[in-house]
């Protein structure tokens, strides 16, 4: 891979692009310069509200309230608003599934299908204030209960569907959640993944793979017949602008994920702005984000930020090599996808694949790509300028997190001048510093995160107390070029990027450690060429333990088991013992570098560096 930060030219949006550009970012970047909170209390006037706020923003570092004393649903928002005027038969999401069966759902198809879920969620004791799991495939029904949740007042949680029974359980767990939505099964490169048999608690199951599964009576009940008798007529729930809308977990750097609090008016705000701005959507734009529901991207870009924009999505359940290497390619040409926003990764993947996928298809139609999830490497950046969009289609590389809601450093694609690998500038009203080296957010913004679920003391150790409670923590290490350009440089913490998913080390080591034969692991995430990073598990076994042959492979499916396939470990190292610091830290760094060949920094640290000075010779051999 290409180093980052390093210059290559400049890209400008077309003269026809910037023509049909339907949002004015000199204003924007104008307004926002005369006054933030002015600037965001204009900007929430995109949305419907029920009652306005009378306060802007109430700033008590380091909680937030937006839009104080505002009421709002963001079902609301998202379809209801839609069913009066154009939109009303408008296309909201096109579906396609693996196996090739598609379903369209217009907004008044949404309308009705929400509004009876809403009903069927009631009637199963679901009030306001309650939490609800969504642990689904990529189907319509995923996004229909997130939005029937909102309509009432109920928190959801969104599970992705590739992690394991235990994180499943862990999350319900934390959150409190009465019910999960789930469904038999979903599909993924040809293989059914079963979803029902990892969920033990009273759920609804959508019958959508058509297996078997164990319903248990009185537990568990079908989806499609509780929806059978449901009435399509069902208020929506007036909310606080700062009422939950949803919790969602992400990884930090202990054992146990965070669950990251969103709520109503300052998210709704920030989704539907930015997926405005940011994409320059259009009423006849048919926008695909190849992310899942189960990600924060998948929140904002797929359900809360075009749906209250009123546009036309495309999504996908399956894999892209399914049933061949240009299944992404073949759904742009058949749906006319003008709107492509996808990862690094993927990215990565189809560089290795081959020109001949994407060229054998018409992809004349896209006309703006985005790229989210990691730094894109400048060789990457100019694989999918061009041959997917054909050098005519601006890249919006969009940084942010699962705790910031919303993009908050992208080009606004008509206006800003691109460099391949640098997300370039924050966005308007968006205050952004480099504070040794880490990319620090100076004033609150609406989408921020209001707390972690249970957990106000991690909340402020993690994020505010680095910079006096004064300044955001990204944990995102950062740089600035003369042209006042933002390069992201990867996270600067135990936290680990693969495929553009943040996974902890300390939460894959607490898998490993609860293997019977392991005392202890390390884990680090080293550069992989596919992935951005791979996990590799440093591992010391119990005493007497001896090494088999298959014992590596046991050991990295009792990760899958414990968290999910995106954590399984590319190697796994067995040593006779790990570097630590005399306090007993682990060194990861030390880990890194020989891993990644470097040479070894200061070692003088170590309780014991013979083992380092081991391990080294064994890499080096
Ligand atoms: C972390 C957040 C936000 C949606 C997807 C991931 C990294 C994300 C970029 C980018 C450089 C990026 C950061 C960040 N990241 N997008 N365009 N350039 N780095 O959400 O799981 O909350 O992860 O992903 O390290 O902190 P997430």
């Amino acid at each position: 891979m290409t180093k980052l930060f390093e210059e290559t030219e400049t890209y400008y949006a077309s003269r026809e692009f910037k023509k049909d550009a339907s949002i004015f970012a000199a204003d924007l970047y104008l307004d926002a310069k005369f006054g933030r909170e002015k600037f965001w209390a204009k900007q929430a006037k995109h949305l419907d509200w029920i009652k306005p706020w009378h306060t802007i923003l109430e700033w008590t570092p380091p909680d937030a309230k937006w839009f104080v004393g505002g009421t709002l649903n963001a079902c609301y928002n998202c379809v209801d608003r839609h069913i009066t005027g154009e939109t009303r038969n408008k296309a909201a999401i096109i579906w396609e599934g693996e196996r090739g069966d598609t379903r369209t759902l217009t907004y008044w198809d949404l309308y009705r299908e929400v509004s009876k879920f809403a009903n069927v969620l009631k009637s199963r004791g679901i009030k306001k204030g309650d939490t609800v799991a969504i642990y689904m495939p990529m189907i319509p029904e995923a996004i229909i209960s997130m939005l029937a949740c909102c309509r009432i007042g109920a928190i959801h949680t969104v599970v992705f569907g590739g992690f394991s029974a235990d994180a499943l359980n862990d999350r319900v767990q934390d959150s409190g959640a009465k019910l999960v939505i789930t469904a038999d099964g979903g599909f993924r490169k040809g293989n059914l993944i079963r979803l029902k048999d990892h969920c033990s608690h009273p759920s609804i199951v959508v019958k959508h793979a058509g297996c078997d599964v164990e319903m248990v009576e009185g537990k568990d009940l079908w989806y499609h017949e509780l929806m059978q008798n449901a009435s399509s007529d069902c208020p929506v729930e007036e909310m606080d602008a700062e009422d939950r809308l949803f919790i969602l977990y992400t990884s930090g750097t202990t054992g146990k994920p965070k669950g990251i609090v969103h709520t109503t008016g300052g998210y709704m705000v920030g989704a539907n702005r930015t997926t405005a701005w940011v994409f320059d959507l259009k009423p006849s734009d048919i926008y695909w984000c190849t992310a899942d529901v189960g990600w924060i991207t998948g929140h904002t870009y797929v359900v809360y930020g075009p749906l209250s924009n009123g546009a036309t999505q495309l999504i996908y359940e399956g894999s892209p090599d399914y049933p061949q290497k240009d299944r992404f390619w073949k759904l742009i040409e058949k749906y006319g996808v003008t709107i492509l926003y996808t990862a690094p990764t993927a990215i990565r993947t189809f560089m290795k694949w081959g020109t001949e996928w994407p060229a054998g298809c018409n992809l004349s139609s896209l006309r703006l790509l985005g790229s989210v999830g990691e730094p894109i490497n400048p060789e990457a950046w100019l694989w999918y300028y061009t041959h997917i969009g054909q050098k005519k289609c601006p890249i919006v590389d969009t940084w942010w997190q699962t705790e910031t809601g919303s993009i908050m450093i992208a080009p606004l694609p008509a206006h800003t001048p691109l460099k391949p690998g640098s997300a370039t500038f924050t966005l308007p009203g968006i205050e952004a510093d480099i504070i040794d080296n880490v990319l620090a957010i100076t004033s609150p913004w609406p989408s921020m995160l209001r707390g972690i679920h249970n957990d106000p003391e991690r909340f402020y150790s993690t994020y505010w107390q680095k910079w006096d409670g004064k300044y955001y923590y990204t944990s995102d290490g950062a740089k600035r070029d003369a042209d006042g350009y933002f390069w992201l440089m990867g996270r600067v913490d135990d936290v680990m990027n693969i495929s553009g998913h943040r996974i902890g080390t300390m939460e894959v080591e607490s898998a490993l450690v609860d293997y019977p034969q392991i005392a202890e692991a390390a884990v680090i995430g080293v550069e992989h060429a596919i992935k951005g990073q791979g996990i590799w598990a440093f591992v010391l076994l119990k005493d007497g333990v001896q090494v088999t042959d298959d014992l590596e492979a046991t050991v990295k499916q009792h990760v899958c088991a414990k968290i999910g396939a995106i954590a399984r470990p590319e190697r796994i190292i067995f040593t006779r013992d790990l570097p630590k610091t005399r306090s007993g830290k682990i060194m990861r760094r030390l880990l890194r570098d020989i891993a990644e060949g470097r040479v070894l920094g200061d070692l003088t640290t170590l309780a014991d560096s013979s083992i380092i000075q081991e391990l080294k010779s064994q890499y080096d051999d």
